[in-house]
């Protein structure tokens, strides 16, 4: 479901060929559909009505102000794991009292702001943690209200790197103990138990591990109410995946609401999602520009100007992104390695991909590149980062500039001694 569509031959996104935007802004381009975004959002939100809920976007797949924003309009919440995600939060008009904060490593600094801003809740990952947070919530004078983070052991079959929810990784605490944690986080002063939160994995194609690790944390939360806790938010995380290579029947945001809401009906929760990619993930693409072809033993590599600084997942989880012309031809299909400018021979978005004979100057776009693209992108190889825009209907918006080479050395410093 998005709207990056062929019109005579020509890659459109909405109202608006993919070439004229490029003209404007040059590549390599981060392009999203505000239509696209907008569907996602409400897809996800509306599949959750007739129960209590507040959709979470997970800032990390992608945030930008402008979209943020967009989504904020449409009554979404966030979810954090840093300062500078809270701070892009709220600076986009994201109620505080819809922003959740995860993440294993939270600093004083980071618990600070996140208390004095007043967010929903902390989903805290360790006892130490939880300390931290009684300690500066004392000083703040605030009771900081906090759900625990299990890890209810599901296996997520997805990729391992991006794989949460079992024994052996950091996240979260092991579910088996999570009552002797409960009994210590409803002891501290400052500290109000308010939740639990779990998040196994991302681009689960399944709805099934969702259901079992709901599951297992439903019966952990009555238990907490028996013994008195004041368990309102169940916070299931985010994860649902999405296609990247056109294939069919994956579970929609519907499908996992009609599996969840059956299991949760029967208690008065709010129940808080997370999704990141399955709203920004098809919503945006990134275009670059082919520089040059090269054919080295019976090999092809087609060199663009986008690089693994710009869209790392190819290289990192050997993600596979669809990788399409922006003018369609009637030449040749050929097979090549497509692959960026960086000294890295893992800097690749393709390897054997089979795609039409592209020429000098052509323009291609690697699709499904809105959550984890640019918010993965680095300078590395001295590399500016991409500009970014957003189409709606007929119009498009530069909603991010892109850097130059002043801002590259804007915040370094050269001691006196070398001047
Ligand atoms: N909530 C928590 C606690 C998370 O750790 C994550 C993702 C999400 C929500 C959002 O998950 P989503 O709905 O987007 O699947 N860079 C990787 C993905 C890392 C995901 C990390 N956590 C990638 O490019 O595939």
């Amino acid at each position: 479901m998005h709207d990056f569509k062929y019109k005579n031959s020509e890659l459109y996104v909405e109202g608006v060929p993919v070439r004229k935007i490029t003209e404007k802004t040059g590549t390599p381009l981060y392009i999203y559909s505000y239509n696209t975004l907008v569907k996602h959002y409400r897809a996800f939100d509306k599949a959750f009505d007739g129960y209590p809920h507040i959709t979470c976007f997970a800032l990390k797949a992608n945030s930008n102000l402008a979209i943020l924003k967009l989504l904020a309009q449409q009554g979404c919440g966030a979810d954090v794991v840093s300062g500078g995600e809270l701070f892009f939060a709220l600076k986009a008009g994201i109620p505080a009292k819809k922003i959740v904060y995860a993440g294993v490593g939270k600093t004083e600094e980071e618990i600070a702001y996140a208390l004095k801003s007043r967010i929903l809740m902390f989903n805290v990952e360790s006892s130490d943690e939880l300390a931290v947070i009684d300690r500066v919530a004392g000083k703040l004078k605030v009771k900081a209200p906090v759900a625990l983070r299990v890890n209810p052991d599901i296996k997520a079959s997805t990729h391992p790197y991006i794989s949460t929810g079992l024994k052996k990784h950091k996240f979260g605490i092991p579910i088996r103990e999570a009552l002797e944690y409960y009994s210590l986080a409803s002891k501290l002063r400052n500290v109000r138990v308010i939740g639990i939160h779990k998040h196994i994995g991302s681009q689960i194609t399944n709805v099934s591990p969702f259901v079992e690790a709901v599951k297992k944390v439903l019966s952990l939360a009555k238990g907490l109410r028996s013994a008195g806790l004041e368990i309102k938010h169940l916070d299931i995380g985010g994860g649902l995946g999405i296609p990247y290579n056109n294939e069919e029947g994956l579970p929609q945001p519907e499908d996992l609401a009609k599996a969840i809401i059956p299991l949760v009906k029967q208690y008065d929760f709010t129940l808080i999602t997370e999704p990141g990619r399955s709203i920004t993930g098809n919503a945006g693409i990134l275009v670059t520009k082919v520089l040059y072809l090269k054919q080295q033993l019976k090999k092809n590599f087609v060199i663009v100007d986008a690089g693994m600084n710009d869209l790392i997942r190819p290289s990192l989880y050997d993600a596979y992104h669809h990788i399409q012309p922006v003018k369609k031809s009637s030449r040749a299909v050929m097979s090549a390695d497509i692959v960026g400018p960086i000294c890295e021979s893992g800097d690749f978005f393709a390897r054997d991909r089979k795609i039409i004979r592209p020429l000098h100057g052509d323009l291609l776009a690697i699709m499904s590149a809105g959550a984890y693209g640019f918010s993965m992108s680095s300078n590395y190889n001295g590399r500016k980062k991409a500009a970014e825009v957003l189409v709606k209907g007929e119009d498009f918006f530069v909603i991010r500039e892109r850097e130059t080479y002043k801002d590259l050395v804007a915040r370094t410093r050269i001691p006196g001694f070398l001047k």
